[in-house]
């Protein structure tokens, strides 16, 4: 087919309706002009396929099929060949099953842990969100599958998901929400965005313009399509206008009506509609292009990538020398999830699995078993806390599997806390408390409070791993595969410490990111606040030095790219991979910025006593913030130190540049405008500069005896705070010389 060819055939009749979908999960065809319809499924980390009826909530029967580790566990990896793995093997799935579209990667920041769909997403972090993202859309792409990155934006809580505003400021947009999606449009070229339900700052993503087209289109090149979270849509008409051009779930009522009657009443223009529809023709003639009629899958590699990739996700968090189990040490499981793991998460990502395997399964007789707690439950049940503390006596070890059971997070509703259900702290206790040789295997997409932490002697947090979680448990428990995972968010100590607390879920539908851009490790580490566990933490059973950080220049501008490079050794006495991070600090700046911010990241598979060699190459985007004033990223020139660290509190090797910025910002001068702030534009300084030469007043050592010892420093602080309207009332010039000077520095 030829999508431009196609368009020109069109009735205007026929084009409005396309711009609906034909079924839950169709768009709809045009057999007139022979144009199929294609399928799009619900992912992200599996195929929910749905052949009876459609629902968006996660309900109805699907296919059986492969559930492969959710988002939080997969960012856990830092390793983006883990996301290329999944995405290949679910493009492929997808062509075996004749999906043309795949709704995944969520990209949305956990900004609380109570959201309750925090388990879809990947990080509190944008770079690391937006890095695992592209990765994926890139692979699944390559197999000629669709991605649909979702849910832009700011859909960041279940709380009146579908109907409130959630309102932030310009600077925290740019810095922390959209840059995931930045970077799977630039980056990974996703062929479609869909938009969120919610309002930002007043205006549903669904009608945005701002959003759909002037950042989307405009400033960041998606050349794709956008369709609405499913029955996102709001004035359909003012959508097209915006930038939306696929109304989801549609159906026989969606008939394109109102687009028609804009179209016909002259609201809205025809060659909007076309643009939709040139957007989604193209979709379908791509589909069509790559699709593959004779492509298999074979769900039994799948499932053996599920297992790995689990491996590969979780994160050992404490470790006193307990793990790797021991061969031949009689070990105990503890808990009803190493019978029945929670792997995934309730909603539309839910996958239909036939058979999830779990640790207990995977060990058999090797170990005591006891129940522990009724996971449908958070009250003690005596019966089986008696049972768990007998098992907890007779074993040398002991392994508790906890972690929130289903009802405690899901899609359409937050955690009403962070903590896990009281039986199972009280399980732990008590078992730890009976056997010092305790580990805790922790289960759920979101950090929770571990208020038995310092009992433990390890800690292994699997998040929702997928389907093979169990034997992927056992393969790190045994020391068959080595911990390589780092926590892709802060875990606080207590809900109170984290920056959205008082305004986590908002009031009357409408959330206030009042913290700005101070979310996640960007607040703890600049309020250098207590956590459990920071921010890209995660242990190992070997250990890791890095040496010779070197840079290939020391001073640049932002224009230029900054080569950094790091030897990274294995030092312990078997194989493992690191997860080497780059942070960025800005020395000096004059607005607020968090102390460092992860700027890149790899992830190194080294055999004891080997080195290798780790390049990052930086450009402008590591350094800048952004600044509303020239609505972009901007550089403020100074010194830059860039740090590589096992985890942002644990800095191992840093060095120092100087980075020019090339923007000048430039701002309108008023009376009220201070000398400080006229500093800062490219002609008020020069001014300034020129009157100080200019000054006659008192002389440094009069100024010394009248002001006292830091004289220089507080007159020159006074001075900056002077409004320019000062200057006439200080009498150093009339009101109508200094209106001139503020329109000629304007002009
Ligand atoms: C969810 C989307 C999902 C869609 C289709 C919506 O309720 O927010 O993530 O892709 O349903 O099931």
């Amino acid at each position: 087919m030829n999508a431009e060819q196609i368009l020109k055939e069109m009735t205007l009749e026929e084009k409005a309706a396309f711009c609906s979908g034909r079924d839950f999960w169709h768009t709809k065809a045009i057999e007139r002009l022979g144009i199929p319809s294609v399928m799009m499924c619900d992912g992200p980390h599996g195929l929910r396929k749905q052949e009876g009826e459609g629902d968006h909530l996660g309900i109805n029967k699907s296919i059986e099929t492969v559930c492969y580790p959710t988002a939080a566990a997969l960012a856990s990896s830092f390793d983006r060949s883990v996301m290329h793995r999944l995405g290949e093997a679910l493009g492929q799935e997808c062509q075996a099953e004749n999906v043309a579209m795949l709704l995944g990667p969520g990209l949305n920041i956990k900004r609380s842990p109570l959201c309750g769909r925090n388990f879809e997403y990947f990080s509190e972090d944008p770079f690391l969100a937006g890095e695992m993202g592209a990765a994926y859309v890139k692979a699944l792409q390559s197999r000629g599958i669709a991605a649909c990155a979702k849910h832009f934006a700011c859909n960041d809580q279940e709380t009146r998901r579908m109907s409130g505003s959630s309102d932030l400021d310009e600077r925290t947009l740019f810095e922390i929400y959209l840059p995931a999606f930045e970077a799977v449009v630039r980056k990974g070229r996703t062929r479609s965005i869909m938009c969120a339900y919610n309002a930002i700052n007043g205006e549903f993503c669904a009608e945005n313009r701002m959003l759909l087209t002037e950042i989307l289109r405009e400033k960041w090149g998606f050349d794709g399509f956008v369709v609405t979270d499913w029955g996102a849509v709001k004035g359909r008409a003012k959508g097209v206008a915006s930038g939306l051009d696929l109304e989801m779930p549609g159906g026989p009522t969606a008939t394109g009506e109102e687009i028609l009657e804009a179209v016909q009443g002259g609201t809205l223009s025809e060659a909007d509609l076309d643009k939709a529809v040139l957007n989604l023709l193209r979709f379908v003639e791509t589909a069509l292009e790559k699709r593959e009629d004779n492509a298999a899958i074979d769900r039994n590699a799948c499932r053996k990538l599920a297992r790995e990739l689990a491996g590969e996700c979780a994160v050992l968090m404490k470790n006193e020398g307990i793990l790797p189990l021991k061969e031949g040490r009689t070990v105990a499981f503890i808990g009803e999830f190493a019978d029945k793991p929670r792997y995934q998460g309730a909603g539309s990502s839910h996958i239909n699995v036939p058979h999830p395997v779990s640790a207990l399964e995977t060990v058999g007789d090797a170990v005591i078993y006891a129940r522990g707690y009724d996971a449908h439950s958070d009250k003690t049940d005596a019966a089986l806390l008696a049972e768990a503390m007998k098992a907890a006596k007779e074993a040398e070890n002991v392994v508790i599997f906890a972690g929130l059971p289903d009802a405690f997070e899901s899609e359409g509703a937050d955690r009403e806390h962070m903590r896990l259900p009281d039986n199972q702290n009280e399980l732990i206790a008590a078992v730890a408390a009976a056997n010092p040789n305790t580990v805790v295997v922790l289960h759920g997409g979101s950090p929770m409070e571990l208020l038995w932490l310092g009992q433990v002697g390890a800690l292994l947090c699997m998040y929702l791993g997928g389907e093979q979680v169990g034997p992927a448990t056992v393969d790190l428990l045994y020391g068959k595969v080595n911990p390589s995972g780092h926590l892709a968010e802060t875990w606080p100590i207590r809900l109170q410490d984290n920056p959205s607390y008082l305004n986590f879920p908002g009031e009357d539908g409408v959330v206030t990111y009042a913290e700005g851009i101070f979310v996640g490790y960007r607040y703890y580490d600049k309020k250098e606040m207590p956590v459990n566990f920071p921010f890209g933490h995660g242990l190992s059973y070997t250990g890791f030095a890095y040496s010779n950080l070197t840079v290939d220049k020391e001073k640049l501008t932002d224009r230029e790219t900054l080569t950094v490079s790091v030897d990274v050794t294995n030092t312990g006495a078997v194989a493992g991979k690191a997860a080497v991070q780059l942070y960025v600090r800005d020395v000096k700046s004059t607005v607020r910025r968090p102390l460092r911010e992860l700027r890149d990241f790899s992830k190194v598979e080294l055999e004891p006593g080997k080195t290798r060699t780790v390049s990052f190459t930086l450009d402008k985007r590591a350094f800048a913030y952004y600044e509303p004033k020239v609505h972009d990223f901007f550089v403020e020139s100074g010194e830059f130190v860039v740090e590589i660290g096992e985890n942002c509190r644990d800095i191992r090797l840093s060095t120092s540049v100087q980075v020019e910025g090339t923007t000048v910002v430039s701002f309108t001068i008023t009376e009220t405008t201070t000398i400080g702030q006229l500093m800062k534009h490219p002609k008020g300084a020069a001014f300034i500069r020129q009157m100080l030469q200019k000054s006659d007043g008192p002389s440094d050592a009069a100024q010394a005896e009248a002001m006292g010892e830091g004289s220089e420093k507080i007159m020159q602080s006074m001075m900056f705070e002077m409004p320019l309207g000062s200057l006439v009332s200080y009498g150093r010039m009339t009101s109508k010389q200094l209106k001139g000077l503020i329109a000629s520095l304007n002009a």
